[in-house]
């Protein structure tokens, strides 16, 4: 099956320094699939050139069998290819539900021709926008924030309004880049259990970086292993966790 994502012999350096060194990995679709290394390993590097705000050396990336390598970050969100993003200070003095009715729609956009014409259209609109909003609200267990302050909420509640704002448009591919840290427990529970019933009920695919092993465990397979910006393995966490290679480099101790 071609897998949703498909990053072919990516190089990246910087300033002389490769830190992508010929990378290719494939993920598939409908799976969460995690990615761990030691720090510099060029995890978020990579993700950066997977979402298109760095552009590589060389290699392509493909998203359903198609090269995206020459596509920005924004064309890349149209086809629903997306990171998730904290939220930005301007939008802080937002409510939770107006930073939700801010993100763009993904497939048809504004048409302001349209607009002046049908201002009933343009209020129908609005109003499943903010239907949308309430829903999505719900769903990741803010509705009762929904008028507070973008900027008030905690900070395992703005991870979780990020994640909501990828339900504003029609996701398929959803990057997380350490979204645990700083979370508290209880909150990180809510949000692995949002990105579990995105992925089973929604059919999210997710690529997910993430320092915390239980995390890991807990929501990914496979889960690749990256080291000096090359796979140095993948599989499932069991398998890693118990690959002497992997211990020695990256766990640096005895297995436990
Ligand atoms: N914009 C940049 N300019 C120069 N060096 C960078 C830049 N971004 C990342 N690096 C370097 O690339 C390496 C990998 O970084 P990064 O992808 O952030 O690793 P990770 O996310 O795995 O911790 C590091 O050595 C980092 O200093
Ligand atoms: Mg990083």
């Amino acid at each position: 099956m071609t897998p949703i994502i498909d990053v072919r012999n990516i190089r990246k350096s910087f300033g002389g320094l490769t830190v992508i060194d010929d990378c290719s990995i494939q993920v598939a679709e409908g799976s969460v699939t995690g990615m761990i290394g030691p720090n510099g390993a060029g995890k978020s590097t990579l993700f950066n050139i997977i979402a298109g705000s760095l552009m590589p050396d060389s290699g392509e990336v493909l998203l359903d069998g198609k090269p995206i390598t020459h596509l920005t970050a924004n064309q890349r969100f149209h086809q629903g290819l997306l990171r998730t993003f904290q939220i930005a200070h301007e939008f802080s003095h937002l409510t939770a539900l107006e930073n939700l009715m801010m993100v763009p729609p993904s497939q048809e956009g504004e048409n302001l021709f349209s607009t002046w014409l049908k201002p009933g259209e343009v209020r129908r609109q609005e109003a499943e926008v903010r239907r949308r909003a309430l829903e999505v609200l719900d769903f990741v267990g803010l509705s009762h924030v929904r008028n507070e302050l973008a900027g008030n909420l905690s900070g395992g509640q703005k991870k979780l309004l990020e994640l909501g704002r990828t339900m504003m448009t029609d996701a398929r591919v959803v990057l997380l880049d350490e979204i645990a840290a700083g979370v508290n427990r209880t909150l990180l529970g809510d949000l692995m259990g949002n990105i579990e019933r995105l992925n089973r009920e929604l059919g999210y695919t997710f690529l997910v970086i993430e320092h915390d092993m239980d995390m890991i465990a807990r929501l990914c397979d496979p889960v690749i292993v990256l080291a000096q910006g090359q796979v140095m393995m993948e599989g499932s966490i069991t398998e890693i966790q118990n690959n002497p290679e992997v211990i020695e480099a990256y766990f640096g101790a005895e297995p436990a």
